[in-house]
């Protein structure tokens, strides 16, 4: 039987010929233009003025926190289910990560869930839009505003995510984008910081490149991280960034395919197609095993496991991980909504290369199983 992965990537004609290009031209590193055009392009399609490429969403992160000038002393928050990344980056600046609990129904932290957690220590705030939609926005951002606290954005998962008419990604002070290869838009690993503010994007690239000092090359009054993209991991997102439409409108075709397949089953909670604010992205698409399936996450993914199609569990949540709570990093909280996605969630192959046939595949073991358990 042939695996189904988790997240195949789908490679055009038009990306083989970028990067072909780009070989042929010479550029390799950092240097070639092929970066700019890519920022450039981005930041286009983002409604955003700059774009400052990186090698990952991680690292886009970790120059986002430092470039707005967070550290110790200051709390940031964020939601609890999402990747280490986000609390790691806080926690290398020397402030401190306070993750908040989501929604049930469309698994995203919202305004209640940050009010929750505020502080008079509470300096920003660290929006991310999990698996494809995005809490209401506006209400949010009013109070970030009110409030004076700084916005981070990671649109990640929101590649082709609109809220209301915006994309998401044009929200934050400063946004970060990973372009792994799991991504709508990848350059197999890379990732984009997206801002307004000139002298943000003047620092966020000087962070890039080891704050080299335009004057006097050599030396630095600053220490940053060589977090540069390659030309040619830029000349494979350039053709894509152009073809976002197209992309995250066959994106949302798969998943609505998968919407539609288990919609009507009572032992899977699943995410709404769309909310009063947005049309779900799918950047993948969950399940969530309700208590009363008659069987378990860990069990449903191991029978397709010996189908041999990919799934993923959904994140542990940050305030459960060992690494931060070991070392103090974060406080012992409970946040029960994250916690029963994080041992009830999966997500199911969910990439631009997946085929209908293979879909129909994934559908069909999925409701196979649950035929047998219930
Ligand atoms: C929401 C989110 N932020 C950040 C990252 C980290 O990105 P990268 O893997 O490019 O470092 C990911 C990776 O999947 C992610 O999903």
């Amino acid at each position: 039987m042939k695996p189904i992965p988790v997240n195949a990537p789908h490679v055009s004609e038009a990306e083989r010929d970028a990067v072909l290009e780009c070989l042929t031209s010479g550029w390799l590193s950092s240097e070639g233009p092929q970066v700019a055009e890519l920022e450039r392009a981005f930041a286009h399609a983002t409604q955003r003025e700059f774009g400052v490429a990186v090698s990952s969403g991680t690292a886009g992160l970790d120059i986002a926190i430092r470039a707005l000038g967070l550290g110790p002393g200051d709390e940031v928050l964020l939601p609890s289910l999402t990747i280490i990344s986000c609390a790691r980056a806080i926690v290398e600046s020397g402030a401190k990560p306070v993750p908040v609990d989501c929604d049930p129904t469309d698994w995203n932290a919202h305004l209640h869930h940050f009010q929750a957690r505020v502080t008079s220590r509470t300096r920003a705030i660290l929006l991310v839009h999990l698996y494809g939609l995005c809490a209401d926005l506006d209400p949010i951002l009013s109070w970030t505003k009110e409030r004076g606290l700084a916005v981070v954005e990671d649109a990640s998962q929101a590649q082709g995510l609109l809220y209301k008419d915006r994309p998401c990604g044009s929200f934050g002070d400063i946004s970060v984008f990973s372009l792994y290869a799991n991504k709508v838009v990848t350059t197999g690993e890379g990732g984009m910081i997206l801002c307004n503010a000139d002298a943000l994007a003047v620092r966020c690239r000087s962070l890039r490149n080891l704050c080299f000092e335009p004057a006097r090359r050599f030396r630095h009054h600053d220490l940053g991280w060589n977090y540069r993209m390659t030309a040619l991991q830029a000349a494979l997102g350039i053709p894509q960034i152009r073809r976002l439409p197209d992309l995250a409108s066959r994106k949302r075709a798969l998943g609505e395919v998968y919407h539609d397949a288990f919609k009507g089953t009572g032992v899977f909670q699943i995410a709404p197609s769309s909310t009063p604010y947005a049309a779900n992205a799918y950047w993948v698409f969950g399940l969530v095993v309700r208590p009363e399936a008659g069987f378990s996450r860990d069990e449903l993914m191991a029978a397709l496991d010996e189908e041999r199609i990919g799934t993923r569990p959904f994140f542990c949540g940050l305030h459960e991980q060992p690494a931060l709570l070991e070392r103090h990093l974060i406080d012992p909280v409970s946040l029960p909504i994250t916690e029963s996605l994080a041992r009830q969630g999966l997500y199911l192959p969910s990439g631009l290369g997946l085929s209908q046939d293979d879909q129909k595949r994934v559908i069909g073991a999925v409701k196979a199983f649950v035929a047998d358990h219930s």
